[in-house]
């Protein structure tokens, strides 16, 4: 069975094709390579022994994604990762981010409509939620205003799905809300490679460690925490990539009780920016070097998964502790640089 993975050279799209052939799928990559290297594919390669089809072209050259589809009309199913991602990239530029992650998607979506029988999983996010007034946040959370365009962009592409399936019944959807992914995939093959100047917090750690950044600067410690620091869901990207292939069964399997439907993908725990400190310190076995600075814009106070839903219904949770995932972030940041 075809599988048309879009973005499938990313971080979490990389991790996600190799799960997929290892449930014996057949995928078809889609990417840019904008923020992919197309070494990826031999890395993946790699891992599973088998190569998986890719084009390289940019999903909004509306002409090519149409071509793609009469080439294609075998696909079964679509995960659509490729996206833009950097938050401070979309306050910046904001019409960037709603051309390359809602044009997109619109016109996946109007190939899929004309189809007899769709699936279609969507990499939505937990920013959906902003500051939660209740902690774990359930899928039942009301979704709050956006705190950036790329938030934006996540909110309104849920709302494009949605309002396609009402009036698609041929269409099965599912929105994944992911927290933080992390981590790397057990072979060090392939993982998360920021281009630049690291904004999220593992990166930045694993990047100080190995000599690349001088100094963490931790941002805050005075949120009612139990430490001052930030609290975040970090989930292993193998974990969130194997939560992508049974949403991906649940459509095919006609499984869901709606076509569209909502999943929070999070481990369930939240952890402290200085519990993950303390944490990569015991993995990585040295001392990092950080500092306490003042807070970072935007910044929520807590943010953490009620998982119970994707327990029930997807039959999944996710298995590794987050010393787990930060050792095998560390063990892919040395392999990078060696
Ligand atoms: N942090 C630091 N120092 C850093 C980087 C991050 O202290 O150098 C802290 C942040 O303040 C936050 C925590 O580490 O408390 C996690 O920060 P990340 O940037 O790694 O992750 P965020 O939770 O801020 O961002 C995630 C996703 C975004 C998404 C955002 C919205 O990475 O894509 O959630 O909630 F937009």
């Amino acid at each position: 069975m075809k599988i048309l993975v879009t973005g499938g050279l990313g971080f979490i799209g990389s991790h996600t094709v190799v799960e997929l052939q290892n449930k014996g799928y057949e995928v078809v990559i889609i990417d840019n390579c904008s923020n992919s290297s197309a070494d990826v594919l031999d890395r993946i390669t790699k891992i599973t022994g088998i190569k998986p089809l890719f084009e390289q072209f940019d999903l909004r050259e509306k002409n090519k994604v149409q071509d793609f589809f009469n080439r294609h009309n075998d696909v079964s199913g679509v995960i659509h990762f490729a996206a833009s991602k950097a938050v401070g990239e979309s306050v910046e530029n904001p019409l960037l981010y709603y051309e390359n992650n809602l044009s997109t998607l619109v016109y996946l979506l109007q190939q899929l409509s004309s189809k007899s029988s769709a699936h279609f999983i969507f990499s939505s996010s937990c920013t959906v939620y902003g500051q939660a007034d209740e902690l774990p946040i359930t899928e039942n959370a009301p979704v709050k205003a956006a705190e950036s365009p790329y938030g934006n962009t996540k909110q309104i592409g849920e709302e494009i799905i949605r309002d396609t399936c009402k009036v698609t019944s041929d269409l099965n959807a599912i929105s994944l809300r992911y927290f933080n992914p992390i981590g790397a995939h057990p072979s060090s093959e392939i993982g998360e490679l920021p281009i630049g100047v690291p904004q999220n917090l593992i990166p930045y750690i694993t990047q100080t460690a190995i000599g690349l950044r001088e100094q963490l600067s931790v941002f805050g410690d005075d949120y009612p925490t139990s430490d001052g620091t930030c609290i975040r869901d970090y989930i292993h990207v193998v974990d969130l990539a194997k939560a992508h292939v049974v949403a991906l069964q649940r459509l095919l399997e006609h499984k869901n009780v709606s076509n569209y439907e909502v999943f929070n993908v999070g481990t369930g725990t939240g952890s402290t920016v200085l519990e993950v400190i303390q944490s990569f310190e015991k993995m990585s076995n040295q001392k990092l070097n950080y500092k306490i600075v003042g807070r970072r814009e935007g910044d929520i106070t807590a943010a953490y998964a009620d998982t119970t839903k994707a327990n029930n219904e997807l039959g999944w949770q996710a298995k590794s502790s987050l010393d787990d995932s930060l050792g095998s972030a560390w063990k892919w940041e040395q392999k990078v640089r060696s």
